[in-house]
């Protein structure tokens, strides 16, 4: 059979809460023109993020019966910690309540002014995380990942000329180098094994610790397993290992690929590192048996690793963003290419050529695609990255619009709608028009800006 079906069916329902565009106008007007600021009853599809959005399993459900809430020592605890050890081999996991808070963690022990952390692209609140303690985010993507329509098996790999450079010249103050599994902020892209080896391989000579911000994991590693010849044959698990064995630690949000709500952890081999890393949890997020979490939290997440690497989940995961992309791509709307693993990215810079980069085409389109179908997207583009920290603004590299698909959410019928919406959409094109910022805060303005239509 040719169609890839849902490897799963319906046991409970949300009902979603139909409005028309007249209500969905005037509802986005009133949220000063900010999708963040939306009721998400407001919203028919929500595209928003795939980060705490999963569907939780019946397994998952019950396990949640499980989690046993002491404060120190819970079996819950002790089986999260396994699942994560089998997983991805680091000798100590620490939780916390979410990826963030696991980036603090990591930051603010090992950097301070004067340091440079690179990364193929850390994602906003890595690089947030980074700046905060004082150090220097830098992004080292390969080429082809600034280009939207170009086709490349692994555009989120590291340019490895340009990490052989900065090492060269400053591996002093280069506390860690990053990777970030798939490349969200650059599409969802994925990096090959290939290219993590050699980035392994790049630090090492230098004594550097690599640490993966593994959010999607499973999906780069189901890319690698379907893009990157020699590891057609072998298992999604055994990639993960793989890849993660290159690493001396990790970053990881389990709203990502562990489905679960909320959860994160650190997890790493340096035993000083983890000593001082426990010690800094007691005091922000909690004791180490359980990090901000509840323990049916870790229940929930030690049973989602397990379900995360299915290989029928992920034929399908990455098939619904493929067909959205092979259609929006045949009705002529530029997508970034080959499609992401776990949202849509749409060019809306090329796709609104007569709106400037800072009157915010991402912006823009996100916003008629709310009007216009109920859809709630995001932009990734000039108004998240724009501003620079002494205020002043200059376009970011790409004005995309990111439709991150919710993991076991949506069906193959929402997905034909959203490519309704977008037919609708590209008919008014032309009458789309740009935007200005009416108020914004100092930094992560994208979540809380207010907007006017130019
Ligand atoms: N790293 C990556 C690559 C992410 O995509 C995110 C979150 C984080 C770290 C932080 O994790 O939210 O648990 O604190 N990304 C979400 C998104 C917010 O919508 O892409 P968190």
């Amino acid at each position: 059979m040719k169609t890839i079906i849902e490897p799963f069916r319906i046991k409970t329902v949300e009902p979603i809460r139909m409005t028309t565009r007249a209500e969905r106008e005037e509802l986005l007007q009133a949220a000063g023109l900010n999708l963040f600021k939306l009721r998400s009853e407001d919203v028919l599809i929500d595209l928003l993020t795939d980060s705490g959005t999963s569907a939780m399993s019946a397994a998952q459900w019950s396990a949640l019966m499980r989690g046993d809430e002491s404060y120190a020592g819970a079996p819950s605890f002790y089986r999260f910690e396994s699942a994560v050890r089998t997983q991805f081999g680091f000798k100590h996991v620490i939780p916390t309540h979410q990826g963030r808070a696991a980036e603090h963690l990591l930051f603010s022990l090992i950097a301070g002014p004067g340091d440079v952390i690179p990364s193929n692209t850390h994602f906003d609140t890595t690089r947030g995380n980074i700046e905060a303690v004082g150090a220097e985010a830098v992004d080292l993507p390969i080429a082809e990942a600034r280009v939207p329509a170009l086709e490349h098996p692994f555009k989120g790999n590291m340019d490895l000329a340009s990490l052989k450079t900065l090492m060269a010249a400053r591996s002093d103050d280069v506390p860690v180098v990053m990777m970030t599994l798939t490349n969200n902020a650059g599409g969802g892209q994925p990096a090959s094994l290939e290219n993590l080896r050699a980035v392994a391989a790049i630090a090492r000579a230098h004594d550097t610790p690599l640490f993966i911000d593994g959010c999607r994991f499973a999906e780069n590693a189901w890319f690698v397993k379907e893009r990157e010849p020699a590891q057609q044959d072998r298992s999604v698990s055994d990639i993960v290992r793989d890849m993660f064995a290159l690493a001396d630690g990790m970053t990881m949000s389990a709203k990502k690929d562990a489905f679960a709500n909320i959860g994160g952890w650190l997890a790493l081999n340096d035993d000083a590192l983890h000593e001082r890393a426990r010690a800094r949890l007691i005091l922000t997020e909690g004791f180490p048996t359980y990090g901000g979490l509840a323990g049916r939290d870790l229940e929930a997440i030690a049973q989602g690793l397990q379900e995360i690497v299915d290989e029928d989940y992920l034929r399908y995961r990455a098939r619904t963003n493929a067909y959205i992309v092979e259609r929006l791509d045949a009705m002529g709307v530029p997508v970034v290419k080959p499609p992401g693993g776990h949202a849509v990215f749409v060019d809306a810079r090329a796709f609104l050529p007569h709106v400037p980069p800072l009157s915010y085409p991402g912006h823009a389109l996100a916003c008629a695609l709310y009007e216009v179908g109920g859809i709630r997207s995001c932009e990734i583009g000039t108004v998240m990255f724009g501003r620079k920290p002494d205020g002043s603004e200059v376009p970011a590299a790409m004005d995309l619009v990111r439709l991150a698909m919710p993991r076991r959410v949506y069906t193959q019928s929402h997905a034909d709608y959203v490519v309704e919406v977008f037919e609708e959409v590209k008919t008014m094109r032309e009458s789309i028009g740009g935007l200005r910022i009416t108020h914004e805060p100092e930094a992560l303005r994208h979540f809380t800006a207010t907007f006017e239509r130019l």
